[in-house]
């Protein structure tokens, strides 16, 4: 079954409205293969210019939910608050917030359980640290990492599942085309002895971690890899090249 290529964007904490209304035009000018599901994710503070902004066909990401309905908690956006703005995705389980913010895997499969029973869709974020991979543990982390969510999830049609090992996270180091494909088989394989082998068909697992437009047709290639969450490189006009890397 053929999946929908999919290609995010993370902006994380970077740029200003003028520099991401500059990213927003560059997108809306070029030349996109129309078959691709672009999804990006600015800011929370510039989400509402970015989907003003923004060409139809493009979707707009937060990078980050709160598990409760609106109420008194500082500092956080509900998935009311996100739909009421036109925001249809979010992140969940990044690895910045993971290691920097603490989230455990219980309080991520809970936001990603509050945005898929909201109607918001989530790329789940997972990926093992440098340590764990040396240790020989990557599949079992990410599966520890899934597994949480599956235990408070079951429609997993929202989801689009995000390996992003840690170790290439920024670096310049991207995992080879064989290690990612390589976790991307093991996490379909989890998928269809756990949730369903109708979702371990149709879930879109994309790979992040140092992806640029010089490896990203090599990595397109890959069975199971079907598209990309892109850092660093989705602030820079290359970011085209690597949305149309599946052509
Ligand atoms: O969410 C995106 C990932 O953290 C990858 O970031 O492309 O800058 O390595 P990067």
């Amino acid at each position: 079954m053929a999946r929908q290529f999919f290609v995010g964007g993370n902006f994380k904490m970077n740029g200003s409205l003028k520099t991401t209304k500059e990213i927003i035009e560059n997108l809306n000018k070029a030349q996109l293969d129309s078959s691709v599901e672009v999804v990006v994710a600015p800011p929370s503070i510039y989400l509402t210019a970015a989907r003003e902004t923004l060409r139809k066909g493009i979707e707009v990401a937060a990078q980050n939910v709160f598990d409760k309905p609106n109420g008194a908690y500082t500092g956080e956006i509900s998935v009311d608050q996100l739909k009421d703005a036109g925001i249809t995705w979010t992140l969940t389980g990044h690895s910045e917030r993971r290691v920097i913010l603490q989230e455990d895997d219980a309080f991520i499969a809970g936001k990603t359980k509050a945005a898929i029973d909201g109607g918001v869709s989530v790329i789940l974020c997972i990926g093992e640290s440098l340590d764990q991979r040396e240790a020989g543990t990557t599949i079992e982390v990410v599966t520890k990492q899934l597994q949480a969510v599956a235990e408070k999830v079951q429609d997993w049609s929202k989801i689009v599942i995000a390996y992003e090992p840690v170790w290439a996270i920024g670096t310049g180091k991207v995992a080879t085309t064989e290690q990612a494909q390589e976790v991307h088989a093991a996490i379909r394989k989890w998928l269809a002895s756990t949730v369903s082998k109708d979702a371990a068909e149709k879930t879109r697992i994309i790979y992040g971690g140092s992806v640029s437009e010089k490896n990203s047709k090599e990595l397109a290639k890959q069975a199971d890899i079907d598209g990309f969450l892109v850092g660093g490189a989705s602030l820079k006009p290359a970011f085209v090249d690597i949305i149309n890397s599946n052509q």
